[in-house]
């Protein structure tokens, strides 16, 4: 772990902040760097601008948390890469390392909602018309997360039109196959007679509940023993699914505890929506089986 002073850091570091403490070499081959360069601080915090005028006290928090949030997102979307990456080349194991950061990370953001729940419903409507039509609705790297899932509603796309960054991150997210397309095609790997059309389907599409799968899992829930690896595989599934859940979930809360019942900035019903939305399921076989088991 970083201290928080002037670290010394082995020649290598990122970025041309770094670049400049490196040109300035020492006679060890370790570079002088501090802090504040390495996490490139300057910038970073000058990043939260609030547009209440005058400034109101809580849309600082507002602004931390989105942009918190979003960082932690970006993990979650590389750890999301590797789970597929080692599920592809049949090494499980890693697969489940990546697995648990992530849960990690989402428990961490669902306990966050605290923090904003101090947010009250007069503070919010101090600073909520500043922001426009702009929400978290919006937010690209969220989509990414859904697409990485499984869940690939082509209308981000269209949104994410006009913004170069989103766009491309979106349209890589979209071909790419999700992490319960490898899942399905290392069953298969593994011997289990998973339903051709499943494996063969159109990757850049939202996955659909497939019934022919049911029997293939219930094998793997009722003979643990035989296939210990793809029922751990299942159950690290069924957790990453809780996980998002949850922070679907205490959004959902905090938000109608803020604003009730009002429209949301992006133009949708509000917790209608959102309510919606924590009913949905990336992996719905894996629920679905457990109707059928004991
Ligand atoms: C006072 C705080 C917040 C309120 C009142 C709020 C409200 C809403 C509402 C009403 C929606 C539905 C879309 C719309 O019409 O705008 C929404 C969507 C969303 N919000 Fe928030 N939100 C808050 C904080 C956050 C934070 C901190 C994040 C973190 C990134 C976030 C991320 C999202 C995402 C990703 C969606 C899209 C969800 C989906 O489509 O399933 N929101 N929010």
């Amino acid at each position: 772990m970083l201290a928080p002073a002037t670290a010394r850091v082995p020649v290598g570091g990122p970025g041309p902040a770094v670049d400049s403490a490196r040109s300035r070499g020492s006679a060890s081959g370790v570079t002088s760097l501090t802090y504040g360069q390495y996490l490139r601080l300057g910038e970073l915090l000058t990043l939260q601008r609030p547009l209440s005028r005058p400034e109101h006290h809580d849309e600082l928090l507002f602004i931390v948390q989105h942009q918190t949030s979003e960082l932690w997102f970006k993990l979650v979307l590389r750890e999301l890469g590797t789970v597929c990456a080692c599920l592809a080349e049949d090494r499980p194991r890693p697969a489940f390392k990546a697995v648990a950061r992530v849960k990690t990370v989402l428990h961490s953001l669902t306990d966050q909602w605290a923090v904003l729940a101090t947010l009250t419903p007069a503070d919010y409507a101090g600073f909520r018309g500043d922001l426009g039509t702009s929400s978290g609705f919006q937010s690209y790297q969220y989509r990414a997360l859904e697409f990485a899932l499984g869940a690939k509603d082509r209308r981000a796309m269209e949104r994410a039109e006009a913004d170069p960054l989103a766009r491309e991150l979106l349209a890589d997210a979209l071909k790419r196959p999700s992490v319960y397309d490898e899942f399905l095609r290392f069953l298969a790997r593994r011997g289990h007679d998973v339903p051709a059309e499943v494996l063969d389907r159109d990757v850049t599409d939202s996955y659909r509940f497939t019934p022919p799968l049911l029997p293939v899992l219930r094998t793997i829930y009722e003979r643990t023993e035989e296939h210990w690896e793809e029922y751990e595989a299942c159950e690290e599934l069924v957790d990453l699914e809780d996980s998002f859940r949850l922070w679907r979930f205490r959004h959902l809360q905090t938000v109608e505890r803020i604003i009730g019942t009002k429209p949301g900035t992006g133009g949708s019903d509000g917790v209608g929506y959102l309510r919606a939305a924590v009913d949905r399921r990336f992996f719905p076989e894996l629920f679905a089986v457990r109707a059928e088991l004991g």
